[in-house]
């Protein structure tokens, strides 16, 4: 039986007392644990969900053929994907859930190794657990064991900010499914490119001709300020999509009628995405040379919304250091034992927040 005892710990609980120390500086917390979204939810997308805000009935667990349509459409115009068939489109109730219970939807159990970046954003691990499934850290170009049904990659990563290249992100899909694993791509940060190009798992130069055991898990939360709709899709090889699609449909994963619309509308949008990575590069550039004259360096952090940062000592310690100048920052732990000695600053914040980050660290 599965139960939160097989869980960890729920990392961001261990952070209360140095939250309690930031609190109590004169200007406030600045707080750059979380990477909540902070920009209002632009309008388009509101109007869209109020749209269809009387509508009784029961919504699709597939989505409406608009919402699929819009995100083909999306991968196309955004990434320069190829056309993909909208059918193998399903909309998850943010990419957490899909994250969380991949593993168990797709009848992993005890006995099935899940494999995760060495440094990864927890819910891989969990989602792993919750299944009964073991979840495997793996060092960089390092093939999945035997046994592996499962390979999460991440590019842009959480919490590093890495990009993996192209050639690189090949040799892992042909890595797992040289062991008959699916990979999954988590790709909630592939439209915040800063130093570097991040590309999708879909991509022919990637997966080759097939979509064959591949997936790629798209958030909204980030690039369209909808962490709070919960809103993300998941897409690749259409015979996998249609299974999670069948067994989504008989336990009720279903995202929200009004959701659907947000998100059609989103997707069919990218004025609001180059406004919204615009505020997030203003926030990076001003950040990234406070750190860096703080002391800091700062690694990877090429894309998405961290910067990986280290003063060469135990992440606790620098936690602790920022605490005291009422900045909230998360330890390098939480996203696995090789993260000891950083700390992950998000980019999340409103400028004024940033520019009070900015303001302690350089003074
Ligand atoms: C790597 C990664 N995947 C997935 C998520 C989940 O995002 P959401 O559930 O809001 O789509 C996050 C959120 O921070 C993340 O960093």
């Amino acid at each position: 039986m599965t139960s939160s005892r097989t869980l960890p710990d729920f990392p961001w609980d261990t952070l209360a007392d140095h939250a309690a120390k930031a609190r109590t500086h004169p200007g406030g917390v600045v707080d750059l644990s979380v990477g909540t979204p902070v920009d209002p939810v632009p309008r388009v997308i509101r109007e869209a969900l109020a749209s269809v805000a009387d509508q009784p009935g029961y919504p699709t667990t597939h989505g409406t053929p608009e919402l699929r349509a819009a995100a083909v459409g999306a991968l196309r115009r955004r990434h320069g994907l190829p056309e993909l068939d909208p059918d193998a489109v399903l909309p998850t109730i943010g990419s957490k859930e899909l994250v969380a219970w991949l593993p168990a939807l797709l009848g992993l159990g005890p006995g099935d190794v899940v494999a995760i970046p060495e440094l990864a954003y927890p819910t891989y691990e969990v989602g792993a657990r919750l299944a009964g499934a073991t979840p495997v850290r793996l060092a960089d170009g390092e093939a999945p064991p035997e046994g592996t049904r499962l390979v999460w990659l991440n590019s842009p990563s959480n919490p590093t900010g890495r990009v993996l290249s192209a050639e690189r992100m090949a040799e892992a899909v042909a890595a797992a499914r040289a062991v008959g694993a699916v990979v999954a791509s988590d790709e909630c940060y592939l439209a915040l490119p800063w130093s570097a190009d991040p590309v999708s798992v879909l991509d022919p130069a990637v997966r080759g001709g097939g979509l064959d055991g591949v997936l790629a898990v798209h958030s909204l939360s980030k690039t369209s300020s909808l962490a709070g709709y919960r809103a993300g899709f998941v897409t690749g090889d259409p015979v996998l999509v249609k299974n999670l699609l069948e067994v989504r449909k008989h336990a009720g994963m279903i995202v929200p009628r009004p959701v659907q619309a947000a998100m059609t509308a989103a997707l069919e949008d990218d004025e609001h995405v180059t406004a919204q990575r615009d505020r997030y590069r203003a926030r990076r550039e001003a950040l990234l040379p406070a750190l860096r004259a703080a002391g800091f360096a700062v690694d990877h952090s090429e894309a998405g919304l961290y910067l990986w940062s280290t003063r060469g000592e135990d992440a606790w310690e620098t936690v602790g250091w920022l605490a005291e100048r009422g900045i909230l920052a998360a330890p390098g732990t939480f996203y696995g034992p090789a993260g000891g000695r950083h700390v992950r600053v998000a980019l999340t914040a409103t400028d004024e927040r940033i520019a009070a980050a900015v303001e302690r660290l350089t003074a």
